[in-house]
């Protein structure tokens, strides 16, 4: 064979004066090594002397022996690198009634045209396997019209056309692609050389005497006056966008499930369900999606100037509404960083002293009420308090009022609003396109959506109100004001800085989304953990003994069993567990060196990263001590609040009441445990993963010993 680096072509039926012979010289022309096969090879011999790249090799498609050799002999001829196009072109025609057609000359011709093609591509698939190459099938539009005189021939086609259509199927999840061309009419010699002309002669009895001429003339090609030269159709056919598109498409070679390959469903319904999966490195899934769950590839899909984008089907703003775009719901990154310069301040690390004050006296009081539970029915759902408090928390810190919710010990109307648009991510993250049809659908029918979209406007107008009442309050008494996130935006009861009194509204209420279920989950889970576990209970009060009755973030925030506690909580059971949607930038990039074209949406999901085994050995058992001193990779593969520029913005603030919480509720309840007194389960306390993790019960019932 010629140069190693080029691409290989094998074309069947390549005889002078057909499509096949044109076909090969186009492939040559475009740079592949062709091997230009013929029944008789004689007849095909002139093409070795139009290009180097072209070889003539026998082969009949409708002799077993024939394709068995033919493949063997190709297989030593590309020395281990594959085939990566099979052209199924060799075909006959045949023209007579079908009430004259013999059937011995009707199976015949399907020998060819259709077996014929079935044969070769069997033969070859090892081969096209190895170089996951394409299939490219020569069909007719003939079968797919009824013509008169032509029914054996056009059935064929129509046969070859449906099986080269589920080929397509059945071929694409092995990574083999199979393009069906249906051509019109070609200048060839096909009348003159087929069967059609050998064959036609209509029986003394045919009913079809009368128009025995035309027959005749449809048999000898005489009818077809404008077909388009075989050259042409050869050239359009190699040159065709999609062909190269297919023959080049760089996620053919992305690993993944073999089911995947052929849909994506059993994705999105575990999305919907809230199942975990978990996936190693990459997964390739129908259509155009990728998902990592390599510690590096989210680096590099993450990173800074990676040019991956939100998905905006998952980081939604209704249409109409796009002036509610907060700092979580940015797509466009000079927008966002415009907004992450300026709400950065609020979130330092040098301001939480200013917003510690709420968070203590928050939690302060959420452990009391935990408590009086405690003391009335003999168990508290944690859960319950710590949405709570950091709904109350996340409200003082932006209105400068809390919600009182902790007072209340129940979700005010506002919450469960928020709640109710919480509950459209798994069907956001599932089936993005139902979302954008939820505006067409009749609200009697689909009463969720109705519920859904009614929430949002009374989530905004009490937002709305809200920030008013601050501003004003600022304005009039500003003494009587708590200290807000927004504190320094804030001058004389107007925000400033480039923020409107709507922007700082609608960041407010993406704080809350953002900040309280994720922290609320993270906490009840660390609060099961540690319950559980009697070495690491032990460890932690321990180091806890030590704290001053009025202790506070300066006192915990460098405690190092406390620490571990948190991370390895965040690493197994953090509230951002599910898949973080992004889009590839539109020219398309490299990730963990595969080729990812412009438009496909790559996902990362903590579940997986923060479970891989490499980095955390038994990576399902809570295990505290692996960060006393953690490895290189261990480091790498924690990003509980995501990474780069779009990582969480309320870090430094979920940290410091992951802190200030656990710490309280141990000193409290030293000798908590989980309850079962009110029927509650383990498998309670599974996690459903959506976009946010949850236990699947949506309570954690905790006691205390006697
Ligand atoms: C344990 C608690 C928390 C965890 C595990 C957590 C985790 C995360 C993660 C993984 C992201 C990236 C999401 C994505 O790209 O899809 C994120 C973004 C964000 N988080 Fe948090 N978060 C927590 C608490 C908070 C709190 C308390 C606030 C605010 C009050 C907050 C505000 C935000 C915001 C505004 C973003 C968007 C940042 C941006 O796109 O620039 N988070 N968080």
């Amino acid at each position: 064979m010629g140069e190693s680096h080029r691409k290989t072509a094998l074309i069947t039926g390549c005889s002078e004066g057909g499509l096949g012979f044109a076909l090969a010289k186009a492939f040559a022309d475009a740079g592949y090594h062709v091997f230009a096969t013929a029944r008789d090879p004689r007849k095909a011999a002139s093409l070795t002397s139009y290009s180097a790249q072209i070889e003539v090799l026998q082969l009949d498609v409708t002799s077993a022996e024939s394709v068995a050799a033919c493949a063997a002999e190709t297989r030593k001829r590309v020395s281990g690198r594959g085939l990566d196009v099979l052209v199924n072109n060799a075909g006959v025609g045949f023209v007579l009634p079908l009430l004259d057609t013999p059937i011995s000359e009707g199976r015949k011709l399907y020998e060819v045209n259709v077996w014929g093609m079935l044969a070769a591509t069997q033969a070859f698939a090892p081969l096209l396997l190895d170089a996951k190459g394409v299939v490219l099938n020569i069909s007719s539009l003939a079968g797919a019209v009824r013509l008169a005189w032509q029914g054996v021939y056009n059935s064929s086609k129509a046969a070859m056309t449906f099986l080269s259509e589920t080929l397509r199927i059945e071929l694409e999840p092995l990574g083999v692609r199979v393009v069906t061309a249906m051509v019109g009419e070609v200048a060839t010699d096909f009348y003159a050389n087929g069967t059609a002309r050998n064959a036609f002669a209509l029986p003394a009895d045919s009913h079809y005497k009368s128009v025995e001429a035309i027959i005749g003339k449809q048999s000898a090609g005489e009818l077809q006056k404008n077909n388009e030269s075989a050259d042409v159709v050869a050239r359009n056919l190699v040159r065709d966008w999609s062909l190269c598109a297919i023959i080049f498409d760089p996620l053919r070679s992305v690993p993944g499930p073999f089911l995947l390959r052929f849909t994506n469903l059993p994705v999105r319904l575990r999305l919907l369900k809230g199942t975990k999966a978990h996936y190693v490195h990459a997964l390739h899934a129908k259509p155009r999606e990728v998902d990592v769950s390599d510690p590096a590839g989210a680096r590099e899909i993450h990173g800074a100037r990676s040019g991956f984008l939100k998905d905006p089907n998952f980081y939604f703003v209704a249409k109409g509404m796009e002036s509610l775009r907060s700092v979580f719901s940015a797509i466009d990154p000079a927008f966002h960083a415009q907004r992450r310069r300026l709400l950065g301040p609020c979130f330092a690390e040098a301001n939480m002293v200013n917003l510690e004050p709420t968070v203590l006296e928050r939690a302060r009081l959420a452990v009391v009420k935990m408590g009086e539970d405690l003391r009335v029915h003999g168990n508290t759902d944690v859960l319950k308090w710590w949405t709570l408090f950091a709904m109350d928390v996340i409200s003082e810190l932006c209105f400068g009022q809390s919600f009182h919710m902790l007072e209340v010990g129940k979700k005010t109307q506002y919450a469960t609003d928020i709640a109710e648009m919480g509950a459209m991510l798994p069907l956001r993250g599932a089936f993005p396109w139902v979302i954008s049809m939820a505006k067409y659908l009749p609200p009697r029918l689909f009463p969720f959506f109705h519920n859904v979209a009614m929430s949002r406007q009374r989530v905004v107008a009490y937002s709305k109100a809200r920030m008013r009442e601050y501003l004003q309050l600022v304005e009039h008494n500003p003494s009587a004001v708590k200290r807000t996130l927004f504190a320094h935006l804030v001058k004389g009861g107007t925000t400033g800085m480039g923020l409107s009194e709507e922007d700082v509204t609608v960041e407010s209420q993406s704080y809350i989304t953002a900040g309280t279920d994720t922290t609320a989950v993270t906490l009840t889970y660390l609060i099961y953990a540690v319950s559980r576990d009697e070495k690491v209970r032990k460890k932690l009060l321990e180091e806890l003994r030590g704290l001053p009755d009025d202790f506070t973030d300066r006192h915990v925030r460098d405690l190092p069993y406390l620490n571990c506690v948190i991370e390895e909580t965040l690493r197994v059971w953090g509230a951002t567990q599910g898949a973080m949607p992004r889009i590839a930038p539109a020219q398309g990039t490299t990730l963990l060196g595969y080729r990812i074209p412009g438009g496909t949406v790559v996902s990362t999901q903590n579940y997986s990263i923060h479970k891989d085994p490499e980095a955390f050995p038994n990576p399902l058992v809570f295990d505290p001590s692996r960060w006393e001193n953690p490895t290189k990779e261990a480091k790498a593969a924690l990003m509980p609040f995501g990474i780069g520029p779009r990582n969480c913005l309320g870090l430094n603030l979920a940290k410091m009441e992951l802190r200030l919480c656990s710490a309280m509720f141990f000193r409290a309840f030293p000798s908590a445990k989980l309850s079962y007194r009110a029927g509650m389960t383990d498998e309670e306390m599974q996690p459903e993963i959506n976009f946010l993790l949850m236990p699947k019960g949506h309570r954690c019932l905790i006691e205390v010993e006697e």
